[in-house]
């Protein structure tokens, strides 16, 4: 049923991409089945080339038949289509489950549009259940943590199964920072970006243009 919504988020949103588009592919689950419908489109005839947000994500294209463009050479993107953890009214989210939050907002960032897809379990009245991610260059971990504990956060190294600290494609460590809640999100948004150590976090506040939300069959709009 989750999956149900999910598919359905993604193939409202993929209604969307016109041909000749550049378009940035999220990551994750929901991404996943955005990935899976694009590559028919492609199929059946519309062009259109991808950059991804990941490593996974750029396999996932290229083995379903999608281009995926290096994103080292590209300034600006058409439309990015990317799911959430959470996603307020307002089109705020909370990115980065997927450990994938720095280039999913740098993809973000270079798109014209971004629209976000997810089922409606990701749909709250405001942000602050799950932890913000925050991306960390892997020699300021100890300094990182002892700062996020000052601005109120309960940070946690992330771990990957079995095997130690987990690691982004570019080789940093996420720590997970808990808010006892979070009532002025833009404001924790300014804290993290200036700590030194840390690449980026998962606070989407100003990059979602629009949110497809299905929940039970029925797809929600939401615009910014
Ligand atoms: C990865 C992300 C994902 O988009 C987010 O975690 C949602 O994933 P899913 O669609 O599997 O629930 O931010 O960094």
């Amino acid at each position: 049923m989750q999956d149900d919504d999910k598919r359905l988020a993604a193939t409202t949103a993929a209604a969307e991409i016109q041909p000749g588009m550049l378009v940035g592919l999220g990551t994750g689950s929901t991404a996943a089945f955005l990935i899976d419908h694009l590559a028919r489109r492609i199929r059946d005839g519309l062009s259109v080339t991808a950059v991804a947000t990941s490593d996974a994500t750029e396999r996932a294209a290229r083995a379903a038949g999608i281009i995926v463009l290096p994103f080292d050479d590209i300034d600006r993107i058409d439309l990015a289509i990317d799911g959430v953890d959470e996603i307020d009214g307002s089109c705020r989210a909370i990115k980065g489950a997927g450990g994938a939050m720095l280039r999913e907002k740098i993809v973000a960032a270079s798109a014209g549009r971004m629209i976000a897809i997810c089922d409606g379990s990701k749909s709250v009245a405001s942000l602050g259940a799950v932890p913000v991610p925050v991306e960390v260059l892997p020699l300021a971990r100890t300094f990182v943590a002892d700062l996020l504990c000052r601005i109120g956060a309960t940070p946690t190294l992330r771990q990957a199964s079995g095997v130690g600290a987990y690691r982004t494609d570019q080789d940093n460590l996420v720590i997970d920072c808990k808010f006892p809640d979070l009532p002025d999100p833009a404001a924790i948004a300014a804290q993290l970006s200036a700590i030194p150590g840390i690449l980026g976090h998962g606070l989407f506040l100003e990059e979602i243009d629009t949110a497809y939300i299905a929940h039970d069959g029925l797809v929600r709009r939401v615009d910014r």
